[in-house]
């Protein structure tokens, strides 16, 4: 490797505050690198601007030497950010001249370029895959370094699969790459192998042991086959390290790399533990997540820590409680402070009438303590139907029982048979006061059949006009609505029913126009028995 300018210039200070972290993201070249997860320019320019907003300070945007595409795409990231307080931007290379090269030109018009060498030093990486002994790994990652140096001030070397290097030999790469100028030495979990504890020791004995590791910031690069990429991350944290590599969502190669929101979040929300700052903008936290995800379409899992839509939802009714009385009982971030909205207490079979009770007045709906037991009664039944409740399912309820609250008939049962060999046939029970009646029809269809049906017990016959039926809320169990206009003798009135069974709601619709025309006393009543009709008997009666 031919060095361009001596080799020995001194390297880039580590920063002046000895608990600020630095926050290196490598969700455009690591992230990049899952499978599926490939972007296109504009869309790295895009994550790259969502990163600088949210306050990385550095942005690892791509591998230069991986392709034409790769460089142009780290030079147009450099280009791109050139505010004053842009953060680093970095490229990758292998400890190759042409790796280098490529990775220089990439970064050179970045207002703080940084090359990240790196190399192999476990034994089983010496031996299968570079077939090198080890003093030929630390000659040939000098060399890089003195190289890299010689192109670009700011050099961060990798030993790659760090934590599976025997800690000695670490100890000598580690001290050899200061001594050349890395400003950086990033110790990598490659394979998502270390434990928590050992690895914090891996970053204690770099610490103890390498006489020059003050020259140098180190780093910790955790990947997550075993779900330990944070903890790890935070292990070398403890220990010594103050760079933290990761990426939005934890995306990366195989099952990713330690989340930047799950890190940065734990170290906020546990200062206590960890007396360390890092300069992000934690607000920017969900949007940049979103965007990864949709750029990416890599989707974020519902329970994701942090940035899952479940992250801040609350379905268990003695949860709900305590969140409504105090939001710390239940909730250890505030939810603005990572950008979402407000906590959402999901309402749903676990819930309790506190939250009911407090949704339905987030939705306008003051209801007395009657009603409001009626209505939650009515909420319970529904969640056995539905999985998930919407805002839209809570109205359709609490409106269904506002323009039911005064009935002259109610339905009990409704049984309707249909198919396209069958004559359509309706059995109806409906209850007035305590009173039930019951009486069957068939009909054109369905809906004719229910609706005649009805009318033989109410006696009371309303034309419809017109008849419509949609979903209030979305999927399979979706809460139908169905509106019914009715002519009750030259008395227009409307009906409304709600059910998950668009026949139920069809036959609440058409009742609720009936019991409206009821209810308007003899006129519409009077005028639309039918001549002749024989007040039903009861067939029972309810307690
Ligand atoms: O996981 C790894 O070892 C890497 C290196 C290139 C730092 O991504
Ligand atoms: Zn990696």
């Amino acid at each position: 490797m031919s060095t361009a300018k001596s080799a020995r210039a001194k390297a880039v200070k580590p920063g002046a505050d000895p608990n600020r972290l630095v926050v290196f993201d490598t969700t455009l070249r690591d992230g990049e690198q899952s499978p599926g997860a490939t972007m296109n320019q504009e869309e790295k320019i895009q994550v790259a601007r969502a990163l600088y907003r949210l306050k990385v300070d550095v942005i690892e945007a791509g591998f230069p030497i991986a392709s034409p595409g790769d460089h142009d795409a780290v030079k147009a990231i450099a280009e791109d950010l050139d505010e004053k307080d842009a953060p680093i931007i970095c490229g990758l290379a292998r400890s190759l001249e042409k790796d280098i090269r490529s990775a220089a030109s990439a970064v050179k018009n970045a207002r703080r370029p940084r090359i990240h060498v790196f190399l192999a030093t476990s034994a089983i990486h010496r031996q299968f895959k570079l077939k090198k002994a080890k003093d030929e790994i630390v000659k040939q990652a000098v060399e890089a370094v003195t190289f890299a140096r010689s192109l670009v001030e700011d050099i961060e070397f990798s030993p790659e699969d760090a934590s599976r290097t025997e800690p000695e030999f670490l100890c000598e790469v580690t001290e050899a790459v200061i001594a050349a100028g890395a400003s950086t030495v990033n110790i990598p979990d490659t394979v998502g192998y270390a434990i928590p504890d050992q690895f914090g020791s891996v970053i204690r004995t770099l610490k103890e042991k390498v006489p020059n590791i003050e020259d140098a910031v180190i780093s910790v690069h955790c990947h997550n086959d075993l779900g330990l990429a944070v903890a790890n991350s935070l292990a070398g944290v403890r220990n010594g390290a103050r760079q933290v590599e990761c990426t939005i969502n934890g995306i990366g190669e195989r099952a990713g790399n330690a989340a930047l929101e799950e890190l940065v979040m734990a170290l906020r929300t546990r200062h206590d533990f960890f007396p360390y700052v890092t300069g992000i903008d934690s607000r920017r936290i969900l949007p940049t997540s979103k965007l990864v995800s949709n750029i990416t379409g890599i989707h974020v899992q519902r329970n994701k820590a942090v940035v899952g839509e479940n992250a801040f939802a609350h379905e268990s009714g003695i949860h709900q409680d305590g969140v409504l009385k105090e939001r710390t009982t239940y909730e250890i971030m505030r939810p603005e402070d990572v950008g979402v909205e407000k906590s959402m207490l999901v309402l749903g079979k676990h819930s309790g009438k506190h939250a009911f009770k407090n949704r339905l007045k987030d939705l306008g709906y003051d209801l007395e303590e009657k009603p409001l037991v009626d209505a939650f009664e009515k909420f319970k039944t529904l969640c056995d139907k539905k999985k998930t409740i919407y805002d839209a399912d809570l109205i359709a309820l609490v409106e269904d029982q506002l323009v039911s609250s005064a009935p002259v008939w109610e339905l009990e049962l409704l049984q309707v048979a249909s198919g396209n060999k069958a004559v359509p046939t309706a059995t109806v029970i409906l209850r007035r006061e305590k009173a039930v009646y019951q009486d069957a029809a068939t009909g054109d269809g369905p809906i004719d059949a229910l609706t005649k049906a009805i009318d033989r017990i109410t006696g009371v016959s309303g034309k419809i006009l017109d008849y419509q039926v949609r979903a209030v809320s979305e999927g399979r169990e979706a809460q139908g609505e169905v509106d019914i206009k009715c002519d009750f003798d030259g008395e227009v009135l409307y009906g409304r029913g709600f059910s998950t069974d668009i026949i139920e709601a069809s036959a609440k619709a058409y009742l609720n126009a009936v019991c409206r025309a009821c209810a308007k006393g003899d006129t519409a009543v009077k005028k639309t028995e039918r001549p002749g009709h024989v007040a039903p008997k009861p067939v029972g009666a309810t307690p």
